[in-house]
């Protein structure tokens, strides 16, 4: 690996006077060369194929010059793993043919040796890592988030059924959240086996949560997770929406970053949170969609913020969207790498 910028500002130890960057969904539909693989290839072939997900893995990177790869895959696969049978609708997103609909679903869902059920995902990691001159990132999603797609059925806005549940029944709630944490560390072990460089964790429903559901049904899944890898000292990067209200919580957790929505005052929360954390994000993804001048002038704000900050890593406050035109990208990524 050549490029270590990424590892080094984990460790809060980057010196280079410029923080790493890179983004959340960078690899997607904005890219051209994404929607020409996708022409011929369904999302999900193009996961399970560990050829395609490497070779998808890599174009950000090899396009942009980003400082780190994200694995090419998804936070659903694991439920797709326990039998909910996914399926993605042009348009609607992703669909469970078979949603949780009570506490006695749960039982349907069967035991998985993860390492045979998603072994496209350890061959994937195998095929980048041979090519890939930056760290790799691994991920999953948090329980919370996931289970919330397993009761919906779906992408749902409101969360209504999920959270019927939490407050109906948290007994057999806690049971499907701890399912889906058990199989998730067995899944985020398998990356770390296959040679991942970093983890992230994908809370992106916590935002549904006030601040005493949060600890009680999103962070003791994240704490019991991040205490359960078998590299202790793997960087996890830790990802809300609504990070910066629960950051004093996920904090306490102690992971190695957390990524802040860009809700928050990112040079303020500094403050709060001091080396050895380190901090990622947070520029508004709908800023790429700007002009130009704009988009230089808002890069720059939040790197003169963080100037010298040897723990910082520049990304957006969530996903990139498939509207943002790929020169914006561009733009972000050489204002970033050539700041001092
Ligand atoms: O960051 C990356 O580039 C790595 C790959 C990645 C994808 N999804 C690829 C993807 C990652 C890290 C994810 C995470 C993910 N997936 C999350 C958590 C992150 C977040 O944004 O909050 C969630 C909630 C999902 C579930 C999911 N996957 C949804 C709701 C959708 C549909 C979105 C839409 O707008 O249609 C997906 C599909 C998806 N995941 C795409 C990609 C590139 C688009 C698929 C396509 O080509 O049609």
């Amino acid at each position: 690996m050549k490029n270590r910028l990424l590892l080094d500002a984990l460790k809060c130890e980057n010196s280079r006077g410029r923080p790493p960057v890179w983004l959340m969904r960078q690899a997607g539909r904005y890219m051209p060369e994404y929607r020409k693989i996708r022409e011929k290839h369904s999302f999900l072939e193009m996961c399970h194929s560990p050829e395609l997900a490497a070779k998808v893995t890599l174009l950000p990177v090899d396009r942009f010059g980003m400082d780190a790869a994200i694995l090419f895959s998804d936070i659903l696969v694991i439920p797709e793993a326990l039998d909910m049978g996914l399926y993605f609708d042009e348009g609607r997103g992703p669909i469970f043919d078979r949603p949780l609909e009570k506490a006695s679903d749960i039982e349907r869902l069967p035991n998985i040796d993860v390492g045979d059920r998603l072994s496209f995902v350890k061959e994937a990691i195998a095929l980048i890592k041979k090519e890939c001159t930056v760290p790799l990132i691994g991920f999953a999603g948090a329980p919370f988030t996931v289970a919330s797609y397993m009761i919906e059925g779906g992408s749902n806005k409101a969360l209504k059924k999920t959270k019927k549940w939490m407050f109906d029944d948290p007994a057999s709630f806690h049971c499907l959240l701890d399912r889906i944490a058990e199989t998730t560390i067995d899944y985020l072990n398998m990356q770390i086996d296959a040679g991942v460089d970093a983890l992230q964790l994908f809370e992106s429903w916590a935002s549904y949560l006030s601040f005493s559901h949060f600890k009680e049904f999103s962070l003791r899944y994240l704490e019991k997770i991040s205490g359960s890898l078998k590299k202790r000292d793997l960087p996890l990067i830790l990802f809300c929406r609504g990070s910066s209200a629960f950051a004093g919580l996920l904090a306490s957790i102690r992971p190695c970053a957390l990524s802040i929505d860009w809700n928050a005052d990112l040079e303020e929360l500094r403050k709060s949170f001091p080396p050895p954390l380190a901090l990622q994000g947070n520029l508004d993804p709908d800023i790429l969609c700007a002009p130009h001048a704009v988009i230089r002038k808002e890069v720059l704000k939040l790197l003169g913020a963080m100037r010298g900050d040897p723990g910082y890593i520049f990304n957006l406050g969530h996903g990139i969207t498939p509207d943002v035109p790929p020169d914006a990208v561009q733009l972000l990524v050489d204002t970033v790498k050539y700041y001092h």
